[in-house]
């Protein structure tokens, strides 16, 4: 179970995730590719679900070259029910269970609140609240003893991580109230299905990265008319006394904390990992 006393343990057995099996959400790219990569190198077995079924394919199998491990690619909506049962069912089936789940697919569309209209804020909830419940329910489905779908020795217990940000602790820079308000949501959640799923060995943790540039929010500024590109590195870092911008595996390295042993102690907190952005 992935929340008995491990003290006794060797670092090297702690932060390996051989024989685990895993699934990265949005992991075709940006913190989730990193994500996975950390989680492919301590030894897990993947599944990379995206909305992009392509470049998930790709990172999958640059991933499973890369590390030796088994890595699957996936088609995956995250507001879609369905479909991430699906892909839950097919990790389950051709890795042979289920022991981490990371909730990481998001949006941040950049709109002000005067012209943002119901369908953008549903949109956001939809994947960056919603999509952390299901994926929630479907990964605790199957790791649970009591669950469909769990592995022959009737579910080992689990870890979820869902990536959060720093404004699920505070606001943000105008036009992302739903963002917002969205990933207060998934802190939120994260505090609650702690609470509800200690009793089946599941611990669900978040990790809340400051910004962090990406494929997705670079193509975000560049829709909405800014070049990162000219914007000082000073003003990029925010209130950051680590003194530079985060990368990718700045929040993987804490989504892989998370998700072994390291953290076994650890359930319902959500990891700032924002260079001390909001110290
Ligand atoms: N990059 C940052 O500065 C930053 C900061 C704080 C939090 N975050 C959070 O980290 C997560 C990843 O952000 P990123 O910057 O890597 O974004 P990104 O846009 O570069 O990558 C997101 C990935 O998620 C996928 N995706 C989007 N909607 C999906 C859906 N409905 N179903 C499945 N996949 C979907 C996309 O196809 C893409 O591959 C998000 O939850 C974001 O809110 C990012």
């Amino acid at each position: 179970m992935s929340t008995a006393d491990v003290s006794g343990k060797p670092l090297t057995e702690l932060v390996s995730l051989r024989g685990r099996r895993a699934v990265v959400t949005g992991g075709a790219r940006g913190l989730g590719k990193a994500i996975a990569a950390r989680l492919a190198e301590a030894g897990a077995d993947l599944l990379i679900g995206d909305l992009d079924e392509e470049q998930a394919t790709a990172a999958a199998k640059e991933l499973a070259e890369r590390h030796g491990v088994r890595a699957i690619g996936a088609a995956m909506d995250v507001t879609d029910a369905a479909a991430v049962a699906a892909a839950a069912d097919r990790a389950v089936a051709e890795l042979g269970g289920l022991e981490i789940w990371v909730n990481n697919a998001g949006i941040f569309p950049a709109v002000p609140l005067l012209e943002m209209t119901e369908e953008t804020w549903d949109q956001v909830f939809a994947v960056n609240a919603r999509g952390v419940f299901i994926g929630a329910r479907e990964a605790a489905r199957r790791m649970s003893a009591t669950g469909p779908g769990n592995d022959s020795d009737g579910g080992r217990g689990g870890v979820i991580v869902n990536i959060v940000s720093t404004a699920g602790f505070r606001g943000s820079a105008p036009g992302l109230a739903a963002y917002v308000g969205s990933k207060h949501a998934a802190r939120g959640l994260t505090r609650e299905l702690a609470l509800e799923l200690a009793p089946l060995g599941i611990r669900v943790l978040g990790v809340a990265p400051s910004f962090v540039p990406t494929e997705g929010n670079l193509a975000m500024a560049a829709a909405a008319g800014v070049n990162l590109d000219e914007i000082p590195p000073t003003a990029l870092m925010l209130n950051s006394p680590i003194g530079r911008v985060g990368t990718p595996d700045d929040i993987a390295r804490v989504a892989l904390f998370c998700a072994s042993d390291l953290s076994a102690f650890m359930t319902g907190s959500t990891l700032l990992a924002d260079g001390g952005d909001t110290a």
